[in-house]
């Protein structure tokens, strides 16, 4: 126990973090031993090297613009869901067929901490008060189990989409039980698997790692590009091969669109013989501050927004859109052998970026102190850092009301990436699934509301149901469809069409049901 005769003083004084001890002699018996467990793991010199290498590149691109190396994204890799319709179909049937020969697996990006938002538990545990009050956990399982469902039906077979779930060392245990509690939501145990993503010291601008209290490290997990160490490190690689995997589809969980292993983006990718693929969403605002799917040198990356000037940034391509507009989701594909080499030849590469961070610890008197300005850096590494490696790149635009709604911030007034605007989403892509299939809502007059809401005299009675009457901003039709009754807007016609609904009109696997009417 002691860190002397354990060798643990010694390792610390050679990489010049020995102030992690200064409180030695005041912790407590289990204080003394939970230190010790934490800092017998660490590799101080390989934690040192990271950061040394992390603040070089840091400041190696603060002041350069990556302008002058970029191309955009050229067509003849890329395939849209609004330019290549005629291939949808196609596409489709291929992604299908993939998942019907159990090839196909759905890898969950769930170690984040979800700072912003704010609460104490995983954020696939949140519900954002969809009339179903379903989480976005359950969510996603259910629309696994529909794919599977259909893959099943349309090639007579029995399947499984095994599920890779990334969790940290803060989300591991809480993760697990939600599901356990939950029965894994219908799915098959034995294809929800869990691993647990690295996790790395904070440091300060000196690199002296940062004691978040007297006898504690201050530690988060090492960024979602941590997936592909921790991928070799626990043996999912292997579970892979074993179970004959051939594509990944890599997301985040706080999408609440999602189309998790969508068979369009994955039939899409096979087709193409990619090794790598990016789902993209427009970026049509210039000042939009999202990274842009891009080559630069000649390899594929994400370019954020604060490393171009405006000017190119407003460029716009002989077809009238932003010529950078591949706006990246963090929603990738993976062929099984690329994803081996990256865990196996790549990721050693990659180098961890800095965040810089108010990051609470103890001063030298034993004080507590919440720092109100920077005062350190996490190191991440980031899951779009290895496209630079993929000798076949690809990438999928889809569109954005459809698929991408992440839950990043708490509600507040305007605010944007909240549960209310994820909410929104999904209720308003459910309304248009009604809408195509052949359905009307109407309102509590009984007369249908339109589809798109008018500002004139007949649509005024419109106006009461459709809009927040306090900023006068539309609000959906409140419709929500389980994910086990339609995976992407299929299936509907024989419920909805030719019917009027009164909202809230859910459907799910008992039937449609209208909850306001009934008085629910
Ligand atoms: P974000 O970068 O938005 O982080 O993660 P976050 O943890 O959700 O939220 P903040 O920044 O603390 O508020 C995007 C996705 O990457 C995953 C998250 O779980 C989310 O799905 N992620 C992030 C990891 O899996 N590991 C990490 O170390 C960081």
């Amino acid at each position: 126990m002691d860190p002397n005769s354990s060798g643990i003083s010694q390792r610390l004084a050679e990489a010049g973090q020995s102030h992690l001890l200064q409180f030695w002699d005041v912790l407590s018996p289990d204080e003394k031993a939970e230190l010790t467990l934490d800092l017998q793991g660490m590799d101080f010199k390989e934690i040192n090297g990271f950061f040394k290498s992390a603040m070089k590149m840091s400041s190696n691109s603060k002041d350069e613009k990556m302008d002058a190396r970029m191309e955009p994204v050229p067509r003849d890799v890329l395939g849209s869901v609004t330019r290549d319709r005629d291939s949808l179909r196609e596409w489709e049937a291929a992604g299908l067929l993939c998942i019907s020969q159990n090839k196909v697996a759905a890898l969950l990006l769930a170690g984040g901490q979800g700072t912003r938002l704010g609460v104490s538990y995983p954020k696939g545990m949140y519900d954002v008060g969809l009339p179903s009050h379903k989480t976005l956990f359950q969510i996603q399982a259910e629309r696994i189990l529909k794919l599977q469902e259909l893959a099943e039906k349309k090639h007579k077979t029995k399947c499984s989409i095994p599920w890779y779930i990334m969790t940290s060392g803060r989300t591991m245990e809480s993760t697990k039980e939600f599901f356990s509690h939950h029965n894994y939501f219908g799915l098959d145990q034995k294809n929800v698997v869990f691993f647990q993503q690295g996790m790395l010291p904070a440091m300060d601008y000196n690199g002296k790692i940062i004691l978040e209290n007297k006898g504690k490290l201050s530690m988060a997990p090492d960024g979602n590009g941590g997936l592909y160490r921790a991928l070799g490190g626990q043996g999912i690689l292997e579970d892979m091969q074993q179970r004959g995997i051939e594509c990944i589809h890599v997301y985040c969980v706080d999408n609440i669109l999602v189309k998790v292993a969508d068979p369009s983006f994955i039939g899409f990718c096979v087709q193409k013989r990619a090794y790598c693929g990016a789902k993209v969403v427009e970026k049509t605002n210039p000042t939009e501050a999202v990274g842009v799917v891009c080559k630069v040198d000649g390899h594929y990356q994400v370019v954020e927004y604060s490393e171009i000037t405006l000017a190119t940034a407003e460029k716009r391509s002989s077809d009238g859109r932003l010529m950078f507009n591949a706006g990246n989701v963090a929603n990738h594909f993976f062929s099984f052998s690329f994803l081996k080499d990256i865990v196996e030849k790549y990721e050693p590469k990659l180098q961890h970026h800095v965040a810089q961070k108010k990051i609470p610890y103890v001063n030298e008197k034993g004080q507590m102190i919440k720092p109100d300005k920077p005062n350190g850096i996490k190191m991440e590494k980031f899951v779009f850092d290895i496209f630079q490696f993929a000798n076949k790149f690809v990438v999928y635009e889809v569109l954005r009301e459809d698929e991408f709604s992440p839950l990043k911030n708490a509600d507040s007034q305007d605010g944007k990436d909240t549960p209310t605007t994820a909410r929104h989403a999904l209720m308003s892509l459910h309304h248009r699934w009604v809408l195509n299939a052949g359905g009307h809502f109407i309102d509590e007059n009984g007369r249908r509301v339109p589809a798109i809401p008018r500002d004139d005299e007949a649509g005024s009675v419109t106006l009461a149901v459709n809009r927040n009457l306090k900023d006068g901003t539309d609000l959906p039709i409140k419709c929500e469809i389980s994910p086990l009754v339609s995976y992407g807007g299929e299936g509907l016609e024989d419920l909805v069409r030719g019917k009027e609904f009164h909202p809230t009109l859910m459907i799910d696997e008992s039937g449609v049901h209208e909850l306001v009417k009934n008085g629910v």
